[in-house]
């Protein structure tokens, strides 16, 4: 499936191959690397003069084993955005397209725009979960990729996994589920599934709980079949040594994963209950962030950078998101400042 899925082009290239794919050892003089050193160095990372491995196969090892899979089934990208970009480049040409559910993550629509497909959106229903016949509906023969988001931005719901696996079963194309904000969820990631799925594409970050938007990593766990292609195309060496080292140091500390899940989910309850005693409609939250409604239009978010400095994320008029604002679960005491300035201002 997935061979025929992938544009002929790429099925049929030749991929690029970087100095450090054709040898991984021995004395360098072939990739015009810098032999006597680096003008800065980082403690922990050595080698900085040196092109870091093309596959970055420590971290997908590491990955591999702290999520249960094959080390087969992962690829590391320099953010999600990466491969989000990668995903539609591999699957999808000029002449097709791709379905975003709505209202979602605005990249996977600006990445589309960029590689100059076609993008059809549909909606989700009013529980902002998926709604498979308006779907399909919404589907062409050219519909190559769907993006969903689980739990979605900026709505903060998990989609139901049985949609999720319905859409696997049903749609010919590839099925992505962006699950940035998993850790924070009150139910496990579909991971797994991609042994049940050929077509099924998960994708990661260690934007989010990880605490680490700094180093832009984030990755997919799919087929072994997909990897394969996305290594085909991706930028010879796209992950730098220092985020490499980084993630793979961070993936140990799992203790200080626990603690920052803990006070957000806290925090992100506390700030629930604050916001609705204030009056305002809160809707559930799965990640680290919370979808708030106004009775009228305010232009509380303009107000609140305007007087306080505080800045958080407006949709205007957007479907499904009229009068509606996105906060991020900040720490106690900024929360607190927010709660404060939210209280004056209605
Ligand atoms: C749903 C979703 N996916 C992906 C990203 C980007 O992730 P990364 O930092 O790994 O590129 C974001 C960032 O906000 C996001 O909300």
């Amino acid at each position: 499936m997935i061979d025929q899925l992938v544009r002929k082009n790429i099925r049929d290239m030749k991929p690029y191959s970087s100095a450090r794919s054709l040898h991984q050892s021995g004395m360098f003089f072939d990739a015009n690397e810098n032999a006597l050193g680096s003008t800065v160095t980082l403690e922990g990372v050595p080698e900085l003069n040196r092109y870091p491995d093309p596959y970055s196969k420590k971290l997908r090892s590491a990955l591999a084993k702290f999520l249960g899979i094959g080390d087969e089934n992962i690829f590391a990208g320099n953010g999600s955005d990466e491969i989000i970009d990668l995903l539609i480049r591999l699957f999808v040409n000029p002449d097709e397209s791709v379905l975003v559910v709505e209202p979602t993550y605005g990249m996977y629509k600006v990445a589309a725009e960029t590689a100059g497909v076609g993008v059809e959106t549909c909606s989700l229903n009013d529980n902002f979960q998926i709604d498979i016949p308006s779907v399909f509906n919404s589907t062409t023969p050219q519909t190559k990729l769907i993006f969903c988001c689980s739990p979605n931005n900026p709505t903060g719901n998990l989609l139901r996994a049985e949609d999720i696996k319905e859409l696997c079963k049903k749609f010919k194309g590839i099925v992505v589920v962006d699950e940035a904000y998993i850790e924070f969820a009150s139910k496990e990631s579909l991971s797994k599934r991609v042994a049940d799925f050929e077509n099924l594409v998960i994708l990661r970050t260690f934007s989010k709980i990880w605490g680490l938007a700094g180093i832009r990593v984030g990755y997919a766990i799919a087929n072994e079949k997909v990897i394969q292609y996305l290594d085909k195309i991706k930028a010879p060496y796209n992950i730098n040594r220092i985020s490499s080292a980084l993630a793979v140091r961070a993936l140990a500390e799992k203790e200080t994963v626990a603690e920052f899940k803990d006070t957000i989910l806290k925090e992100r309850n506390r700030m629930n209950k604050r916001l609705t005693e204030m009056g305002l409609t809160v809707f559930p939250s799965d990640a680290n962030f919370l979808l708030v409604k106004y009775p009228t239009a305010s232009n509380i978010a303009k107000k609140l950078a305007g007087e306080s400095a505080l800045i958080i994320r407006e949709f205007g008029n957007k479907k499904l998101l009229e009068n509606c604002v996105r906060i991020s679960i900040a720490t106690p005491e900024q929360n607190d400042v927010l709660l404060t300035a939210i209280k004056k201002l209605i």
